[in-house]
């Protein structure tokens, strides 16, 4: 159209905001006028104008000032005291008289209030609409990537990774092309995410020296982010004392090892000013940590908080600690409760620019999951959620599984009942994900895995969004040709896709079942006499983890009420959490009707079905698409069909060849 849009200010994101929209009006019309914001411009709007402003750039409010502006400017900057002023990254958007004024506290909002408009064209051309504000839910949010800079012999460069390799290394290096990691960068900031850590939870050799040899290469790294609203974040290595420094210990209180890290850190900020702070496994499937030492993870997280605090950095340390030596044999040993066990004990012990890093499940990232017990047990600590927007359980973006359904059921639990905060109210410290992206031409290898890194910026930023609507959004945004038959079959193959992948999965809440190793399709005793945890204990009889006070590990015990006596409670249990929390016999009635062995056998003819019922509506989305993102997805699903049989066949024969009970509609099970 004929939009002028002005944009005023000149801080770099303001930049980034003006040359965002020139590419926009090079694609759809317009012009761009950018104004210094000094006070110099006036209030006034030509007619059809968009005006991006900063409170403070200007334009002034007086009598001149055109209502869509005065608007905006009035509740981004409210009188009342009693009102919260408008933090750095909102915005406020109204329309009046066929202007719009997009109103930020700072340049970050004005970054946000850009993108918004590009979600929305609504907000450009639509009817009025009264000023409205706009503020992210959690102040970090954040994607942790698990890169690799050199290629490790079994988990390749991208551990958990989908998407081909790294987009931040290559040949042993951080890339001598950022170009990519630009784009990249643009688009977390059109979702909203500003941190980012580039290398892996567990720090090898190699990329341990990023915060030393490498520092020069996190600058560039840094550089490109910082122009998005994003800071650098770096996975450390806690004995990166004695492997950088030469030091002979990294026991958190030696004085030596104390000022390693003040050195290393200072030296750091001197590189990168904005720098984010660090992320750490200790103690953790193998990566050191505190306990060598006799310490604890308060010792071992406030080591380093010291270091960071004076620069306004934090520490993300990761609560994901257990014993993976376990002994099957050993039925006292409950991974479930690991986490609380270790850190429950320490709240209020944490310096306050530590976040303490919860997965959102006491597991590992399963299909379904209870909420993990650790996020209401540390109300003296600051908490970040962890999700997994790489689908190493899900699928392995083979599958199509939009986990966003998933997220916002946790992110609105209530972890002390009806009247209490949510999760997302617990996660003081802001949400993190693994991210899925790689070098692979569609970001994500599966196509339409992109709808999971959308949904993990949008409910981070407004956890309470609807995920239909949030996908919505997405296939909007991805298929701008999309009319209403395409965006339908694309609902009708996504909304109810993660169910459908807990269907012809692991049922009732028990997990894993996959093959060791890889986590990829079906081995339903794959881990059950591993050192890793045992899972679902099924025998002839019965099938599910005994987790009660009563008479299992105790696990129920770690949440308050009432989720205590209603998991402990095999007849109060939400079904689909049933066998995490209960060992149950075959002939036991859910509340949904059908017996556990039935619906073991049910859901997964279901789960197959569904994935035929997918395919074939993808199938008449040819020719409607591009062809490259069809032939992509097309080649996936034939995958992902394969699979879901045989995930039906192997769990559906397994629990026949155990229960001796034959399916109530005699269907095949081998
Ligand atoms: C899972 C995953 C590992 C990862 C670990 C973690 O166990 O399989 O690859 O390192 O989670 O979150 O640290």
């Amino acid at each position: 159209g004929s939009k002028r849009i002005r944009v005023v200010g000149e801080a770099p994101l303001v930049q980034t905001v003006g040359h965002e929209l020139e590419r926009s009006v090079a694609l759809y019309g317009g012009n761009i006028v950018r104004q210094p914001g000094d006070g110099s411009e006036t209030g006034s709007q030509e007619p059809d104008e968009v005006t991006l402003t900063t409170v403070d750039g200007g334009p002034g409010r007086g009598d001149a000032v055109a209502p869509a502006i005065a608007e905006a400017m009035a509740l981004a900057t409210p009188g009342d005291p009693a009102v919260r002023a408008l933090g750095a990254e909102g915005y406020v958007v109204a329309r009046r008289d066929g202007h719009t004024a997009i109103v930020a506290a700072d340049a970050p909002g004005m970054l946000y209030g850009m993108f918004h408009l590009l979600r929305h064209p609504g907000c450009v051309s639509g009817p009025d609409q009264p000023a409205q504000r706009y503020e992210p839910r959690h102040a970090l949010r954040m994607l942790d990537h698990w890169d690799n800079i050199a290629v490790h012999p079994v988990m390749g460069q991208v551990e958990r990774g989908y998407s081909g390799g790294s987009i931040f290394y290559a040949d042993g290096e951080v890339r001598a092309d950022l170009s990519r990691v630009e784009r990249y960068a643009r688009l977390l900031a059109s979702i909203g995410i500003n941190s980012v850590a580039v290398n892996n939870v567990n720090v090898h050799a190699r990329e341990a020296r990023l915060l030393s040899d490498d520092l020069h290469a996190v600058v560039r790294m840094a550089d490109v982010f910082r122009a998005w609203g994003i800071r650098v974040h770096l996975a450390v290595n806690f004995a990166s004392p004695i492997i950088l420094g030469g030091l002979r210990t990294s026991d958190p209180l030696d004085p030596d090892v104390g000022a390693w890290w003040d050195e290393a850190t200072a030296r750091v900020y001197q590189a990168v000013p904005d720098f984010g702070g660090y992320l750490v496994k200790a103690d953790s499937e193998g990566q050191p940590g505190p306990f060598a030492y006799g310490r604890d993870h308060a010792d071992g997280a406030n080591l380093l908080a010291r270091a960071l605090a004076p620069f306004g950095g934090v520490v993300h340390w990761r609560a994901f600690v257990y014993n993976h030596r376990q002994d099957w044999r050993d039925r006292s040993t409950d991974r479930a409760r690991a986490a609380y066990d270790h850190f429950a004990p320490l709240d209020g012990r944490f310096h306050d620019n530590v976040i303490v890093q919860v997965k959102h499940g006491p597991m590992d990232f399963q299909v379904r999951e209870p909420v993990s017990p650790v996020i209401a047990a540390m109300p003296g600590t600051r908490l970040a959620v962890e999700l997994q927007v790489t689908q190493e359980y899900t699928g392995q973006q083979q599958h199509v599984c939009y986990l966003a359904p998933a997220w916002s059921e946790i992110l609105r639990f209530q972890p002390w009942g009806p009247d209490g905060a949510t999760v997302s109210d617990a996660a003081d410290g802001g949400l993190a994900a693994v991210s899925n992206v790689g070098d692979d031409p569609f970001w994500t290898g599966h196509p339409l895995a992109q709808a999971n890194l959308y949904a993990f910026g949008r409910l981070a930023w407004e956890p309470a969004l609807d995920p239909v609507k949030v996908l919505d959004e997405w296939i909007g945004l991805s298929f701008p040709a999309a009319d209403d038959v395409v965006r339908a079959t694309l609902h009708d193959i996504m909304d109810g896709s993660w169910r459908t992948y807990e269907d012809y999965t692991a049922p009732l809440g028990v997990g894993f079942m996959v093959r060791p190793g890889h986590h990829y399709g079906p081995d339903v005793d794959g881990y059950e006499y591993t050192p890793w945890g045992t899972y679902h204990f099924a025998d002839r009889d019965g099938v599910g983890v005994d987790r009660t006070r009563a008479t299992g590990t105790g696990f129920t015990g770690q949440y308050p009420p009432p989720w205590r006596d209603v998991y402990e409670s095999a007849s109060d249990c939400p079904d689909e959490l049933l066998l995490f929390f209960h060992h149950v016999p075959y002939d036991h009635v859910l509340h949904s009707g059908p017996t556990v062995i039935q619906h073991i056998y049910d859901t997964h003819f279901a789960g197959a079905e569904a994935v035929e019922a997918m395919t074939a509506a993808w199938e008449t989305l040819r020719g409607r698409i591009p062809d490259t993102v069809f032939e992509r997805v097309s080649e996936r699903m034939r995958e992902q069909l394969r699979c879901a049989r045989e995930w039906r066949d192997q769990v559906c024969a397994y629990f026949y060849r155990k229960s001796g009970v034959p399916d109530a509609y005699g269907r095949t099970i081998f």
